[in-house]
């Protein structure tokens, strides 16, 4: 197994994994290591069945259940899938997943640890993959700000209400019934991060709905200063997708984007997701 970090602040790629077999406690120690340091992981070149997918996830922490039952695996309930194709009218995935910037599931008590995403079919145009996914660094970000602002944010608390502000954003739609299903819930704006205790920004435009205490406009100007801090250049990183790449990230590290340039019925992607339970943000 060989761990390569890539030239941006976050991300790695692990080579010659055959994360089929059970891991051993050294090699699973290595790459939990390289997880928290790097916060996004690629395997290539992975042949996983259901089971040793969430076999695999499991080694990081309980595996979750999705909400969106519609789009879980028949047989595998922990499995969602994330998909453009459609069958007999109807979508056989989340369709639209990850439009916006922002960390999974933050609109929950307990949002997941990590997530897991399994590639089984990439759009492909002139021999180029669509459909990158692209990562940024809300640890970097809040490492740059400045120490008076780092202040004056330090003790906020935000409220994040996934069919609020986003479903303002017009993402989501099929799903609203389901989503109003979610109260809402407060976080800190800045998280601890729980292995590594580095500080992350934690609110993203399309969930924070407000900030405890503060007046609308104000909080939502704050949110959007620093929604746009976290995912300056500096802090980013993409994947470029590969039929059979496992891709994995931390959930309070980074925030991410899933790109639509790619279009049905011309291409299809198929990706399998499983999320890792988490600790509620401190
Ligand atoms: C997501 O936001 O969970 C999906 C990302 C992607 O499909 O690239």
């Amino acid at each position: 197994m060989r761990i390569e970090p890539s030239p941006d602040v976050i991300g790695a790629t692990i080579h010659d994994a055959d994360l089929t077999q059970p891991l051993s406690a050294a090699d699973f120690a290595r790459i939990e290591t390289a997880f928290n340091a790097r916060a996004v992981i690629s395997f290539p070149r992975q042949h996983l069945d259901e089971a040793q997918l969430v076999a695999f996830a499991q080694r990081f922490g309980e595996v979750e259940r999705i909400f969106l039952t519609h789009y879980a695996h028949p047989r595998h309930p922990e499995i969602m899938y994330v998909s453009n194709i459609r069958e007999n009218g109807r979508d056989i995935g989340h369709a639209d997943a990850g439009r916006v910037w922002h960390t999974d599931m933050s609109y929950t008590a307990r949002p997941p640890r990590a997530t897991l995403l399994y590639a089984l079919e990439v759009p492909m145009e002139n021999g180029v993959a669509l459909g990158d996914t692209h990562f940024a660094s809300a640890a970097d970000a809040h490492d740059s700000l400045p120490a008076e602002t780092q202040r004056r944010i330090a003790n906020l608390r935000a409220i994040h209400q996934v069919a609020g502000r986003r479903a303002r954003t017009g993402t989501g739609q099929g799903d609203q019934a389901l989503r109003h299903e979610q109260p809402a819930v407060i976080h800190p704006v800045v998280r601890t991060h729980p292995y590594t205790s580095r500080k992350c920004l934690y609110v993203s435009e399309g969930e924070c709905a407000g900030i405890e205490g503060m007046a609308a406009d104000q909080a939502l100007a704050l949110i959007e200063e620093l929604a746009e801090r976290i995912v300056e250049p500096p802090f980013r990183h993409t994947h470029r997708w590969q039929v059979h790449d496992l891709l994995m990230w931390d959930n309070c590290t980074v925030q991410h984007l899933a790109s639509f340039d790619y279009r049905w019925p011309q291409h299809r992607r198929l990706m399998q997701r499983v999320t890792v339970g988490g600790s509620a943000p401190v």
